[in-house]
């Protein structure tokens, strides 16, 4: 009986012994594969580890100290908890020899973790304080307001032609800058908490009713598309909050304002102010998009007080220039203005636009097709600017 009782014993022993070798088998994996992921060159347009820009490259640098000290930490924890385990494992029944009290054991664990953060801060701080700095002024300003859920981009320094004389260029979701242009960001909403994040650009910065923060983007970004997005949980649609900075040569932006201050290739009749040329369905649509130039020019803009610029939805003037529309979620084309039109609150849930073929729209299909016909040739006379030569994601250094 006691015979067995020990081989029993000694199989528990041996069990256990096969099991922490299992676990550190496991942990140097699970290390080895965090090493080999962070050694990865792939681009990753929605981190900070493809940095394009100075700046971008600053954060990725405490990115960097926060991972290899983290790793550090999380090694030198494991190796310490493994080493406990074993060392002090249970032998027999007396009880070990009770410890209170370790002054050194103390002052080394308040110590090292004070010192840890202080590696943090220090270049933390010199880093927020040269953002601050460095957003004080630029060569050009960009008004950013962040809606639900979609980003609202006003020119202030450029004045374009609307139906009520100049006024800045607005446009939506996709922000071109030229490139070598220090840029300076004017992140305001008139709704909830948002987040402007372009990770290879620059830092990620809150976006908050009754502030303006500001957020520079340095003139060293080459040339090419960088996807942003929505960083701050702001309600049903915030995961399809996305946009696009697209850094171009001077004479591709040129172009494209220039193309903003041709007259559009469909108006109102100025005399009657009744609408040519453009399908009568599209009517709905006035009350909460613009289309600058024409009479479509009535929903609300920015930050004023008109609660109709709460609800407003995206300028539409020169869409059949932009990539993509619904904030990222489809392509600007036939057939993806077609499945937004036809498809609205199943595409994208939660979105404030109704769906106008269900009560008490109901339109057709037809008139659907109507209106991405028109949508589609809101282009300048001369066709869509030249792209960028850089298709895609830059590379990075
Ligand atoms: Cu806007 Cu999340």
């Amino acid at each position: 009986m006691e015979r067995r009782t020990h081989d029993q014993a000694q199989a528990r022993v041996r069990n256990r012994r096969a099991s922490t070798a299992r676990t550190v088998t496991m942990l140097a994996l699970a290390v080895g594969a965090a090493l080999l992921l962070s050694a990865c060159g792939e681009q990753k347009p929605y981190s900070h580890i493809s940095p394009v820009t100075e700046n971008a490259r600053d954060i990725q640098f405490l990115y960097k100290i926060i991972f290899w000290m983290a790793l550090i930490v999380f090694i030198g924890v494991q190796a310490l908890i493994t080493y406990t385990a074993l060392r002090f494992r249970r032998r027999n029944e007396d009880r070990p020899e009770q410890i209170h009290g370790n002054k050194r054991l103390e002052i080394a664990w308040t110590i090292i973790p004070a010192l840890v953060l202080l590696v943090i801060f220090i270049p933390t701080a010199q880093t927020l304080y040269d953002f601050d700095a460095a957003a004080e002024e630029g060569e050009m300003e960009i008004d950013v307001y962040g809606k639900q859920w979609w980003w609202e981009i006003h020119y202030p320094g450029i004045q374009v032609a609307g139906a009520q004389g100049q006024q800045p260029l607005v446009t939506a979701n996709e922000v071109r800058i030229p490139q070598g242009t220090e840029v300076v960001f004017n992140l305001r909403s008139n709704n909830v908490i948002h987040s402007f994040w372009v990770p290879q650009l620059t830092g990620k910065m809150d976006v908050i009713p009754g502030h303006n923060n500001r957020l520079a983007v340095a003139g060293d970004a080459p040339v090419g598309e960088y996807w942003g997005e929505c960083a701050e949980f702001c309600g049903a649609a915030h995961a399809w909050m996305r946009f696009k900075v697209i850094v171009e040569p001077r004479e591709n932006f040129d172009a494209w304002v220039a193309a903003w201050q041709q007259p559009p290739p469909v108006d109102a009749d100025p005399s009657t102010g009744d609408v040519v040329d453009v399908p009568p369905s599209f009517l709905n649509c006035i009350a909460c998009h613009n289309v600058s130039g024409t009479m479509a020019q009535v929903a609300g803009q920015g930050l004023t007080a008109d609660p109709k610029s709460q609800s407003a939805g995206p300028n539409l003037t020169l869409l059949g220039c932009r990539d993509m529309i619904a904030a990222g979620l489809l392509p600007n084309t036939a057939e993806g203005l077609k499945t937004w039109l036809m498809h609205t609150n199943e595409v994208k849930e939660g979105v404030y636009m109704p769906n106008y073929t269900e009560e008490p729209y109901n339109l057709t299909e037809e008139q659907v097709d109507e209106i991405v016909a028109y949508l589609l040739q809101l282009k300048p006379a001369g066709g869509r600017p030249p792209e960028q030569p850089v298709g895609g994601v830059a590379a990075g250094d």
